[in-house]
Order: C-alpha cells, then sequence, then structure tokens
C-alpha cells in the first residue's frame, strides 16, 4: 500500500483522538534544564520531586540491575548525582513515557508491551555501542518509544486490535501486515503522527516510522538500522507481545545489518554468532528491570 496513503489515514485517526495521552509537563522541563551545560542537580531535584510518579520511578530505576549501585541510593539528589546528567534524560523520559501510557494498554499487556519496549532500547544501545554510534542515549530512547503507535492502536481500536492479536498466535504472520490489512495503517503510521503531535525531534520520529524499513529512512538509517535489529532480537529472545512471526532470523542477512555493514565496513571482522550470545546477556536483566519498576 502507498505509505503517503497509509499516513494520511494515520493523521485522520490520530485526529479524532480527543483524550491523547500528553507527555507531563514536568519532563519537557527537566529536559530543557538539563540542555543547559552548567545545569544544577538540585534545582533538577527540586523539580523532579514536584512529580511524585516521577521521583518514585527514578528511585526504583536507580536501584534496579541497569545501573546497578553499590549499595541502596536513597535519596533523589544522591540518585541524580549517582546516575549523571545523560542517564538522568534517559529516566526522566522514559519515566514519562510509562506515565503517559499508563492506563492505555488497551488490549495489549502494558507490563509485557514494556519488557518489549525496554529491550528494544537496551539492545539498540548495546548494538550502537559496538558500531561507535554517536549518541548512546539516543539510540536507547528511540528503542524504548519504536513501537508507541502500537499502544495507540490497542487503547483506541481495541476490538480489531485484539482479533488481530488473536490471529498472529495462531499463525506465522507480522503484526504490521496484519494491521495493513485491517486498518489500512500501521503502528509506525501511527507512532509517527503522534511523535508529531509531541514535537519529538525528527531523528525519532523517523525510527517510528521506518523501523520496520530502514532502507527507506533519509535521515538517519544507521539509527533506523539499529533500531530494526534490537527490535527483531528481541521478537525471537520473548521479549515481544506480538505473536512468533519471527521464530528465528538470521542476524548477518538483515536488512538493518547489511546498512549497518554499509556504513561500517569492520563490521566484517565481527563474530556474529558471539555478539548474539552478548545480547542474550541483556535478557534477563530487561525482565528484571522490568519487573522492579512495575512492582
Ligand atoms: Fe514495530
Ligand atoms: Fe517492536
Amino acid at each position: 500500500m502507498d505509505k503517503q496513503a497509509m499516513l494520511e489515514t494515520a493523521r485522520q485517526m490520530v485526529a479524532q483522538i480527543d483524550d491523547l495521552p500528553t507527555i507531563p509537563v514536568v519532563a519537557t522541563q527537566v529536559l530543557q534544564l538539563l540542555d543547559d551545560p552548567d545545569v544544577n542537580v538540585d534545582k533538577v531535584a527540586d523539580l523532579m520531586l514536584t512529580d511524585q510518579v516521577m521521583t518514585a520511578r527514578v528511585m526504583k530505576m536507580v536501584n534496579s540491575p541497569i545501573y546497578r549501585p553499590s549499595h541502596e541510593v536513597t535519596s533523589l539528589k544522591r540518585a541524580l548525582v549517582y546516575l549523571g546528567i545523560h542517564h538522568i534524560k534517559e529516566i526522566a523520559l522514559t519515566s514519562s513515557f510509562i506515565s503517559a501510557f499508563e492506563d492505555k494498554g488497551g488490549v495489549i499487556d502494558i507490563s509485557t508491551f514494556w519488557v518489549h519496549a525496554f529491550g528494544v532500547g537496551m539492545v539498540s544501545k548495546i548494538i550502537a555501542e559496538k558500531i561507535h554510534y554517536r549518541d548512546l542515549e539516543k539510540a536507547y530512547l528511540s528503542g524504548v518509544i519504536h513501537d508507541i503507535g502500537e499502544v495507540v492502536l490497542s487503547y483506541y481500536k481495541p476490538e480489531q486490535f485484539a482479533a488481530i492479536l488473536e490471529t498472529i498466535r495462531q499463525k506465522p504472520v507480522r503484526l504490521v501486515d496484519m494491521e495493513e490489512q485491517e486498518f489500512r495503517t500501521t503502528h509506525n503510521e501511527v507512532g509517527f503522527c503522534i511523535a508529531e503531535k509531541w514535537n519529538f525531534p525528527e531523528a525519532y520520529r523517523e525510527v517510528i516510522l521506518y523501523h520496520h524499513n530502514p532502507r527507506e529512512a533519509v535521515n538517519d538509517p544507521v539509527l533506523c538500522s539499529i533500531v530494526n535489529l534490537a527490535d527483531l532480537f528481541c521478537s525471537v529472545r520473548d521479549l515481544y507481545y506480538g505473536g512468533d512471526a519471527w521464530a528465528s532470523f538470521n542476524l548477518s542477512e538483515e536488512e538493518g545489518w547489511v546498512i549497518l555493514r554499509e556504513k561500517h565496513p569492520e563490521l566484517a571482522h565481527l563474530d556474529v554468532e558471539r555478539f548474539c550470545y552478548e545480547l542474550d546477556d541483556a535478557v534477563p536483566m530487561v525482565k528484571e528491570v522490568v519487573t522492579s519498576i512495575f512492582s
């Protein structure tokens, strides 16, 4: 189907939603503060403390296996100092996404969705590190948000979406193909329209739109490829909510990998099998993190 027509359908669908989730104001303010190179940690802590949900999540996350403190961190300010600016940004945004979609899981089980989202975020970061991608935080965040369109479809089109989930549980068909058939658009276009409404930077919007077809990306195909591969990896490692159309995949034959190889010829020497084992190590950690955040 024509991508432009699918985008138009998604735009109309999103325009009809009158209670679209918003990103909490505190998150935007925290991000603005953190953009200042002389940022004052006390100021950030004061601001974050005005949002109790965010504070509680930061505390849970800082004590989770992602950041591995040697002893429990009990004050927000300590947590901020321990984490450093980049990680606070990651956590502030992640926490906002969770809040935005808190009651909006619809027919997808929301914690399973976050297992996938965090999984893709964390694996994206590992792949990004491997290829020396310049912005690891961006790789992580774009992994976390790549499927936001899915939550929206699941919540606002529950009956149709439930029928799709049922079908993909029974047949090895891809979720995107079923969405296209049912809605004449997919979670990629829907997510893109939401990201537009939230004024996300272009790089993130592009990942949302093209994470299943990184070849079509024009702005940052490498980032789209990183998320594409992380997504595939998580889909075959039980960090997924959408059936098992991808029972297995061969990393070295994937479009995303081919793109990374073109841009980073040194990857030719990488032992792909071993690298997949390295990625495997992240799987139990992702599950633990999600359990600790949602407990
Ligand atoms: Fe997706
Ligand atoms: Fe995904």
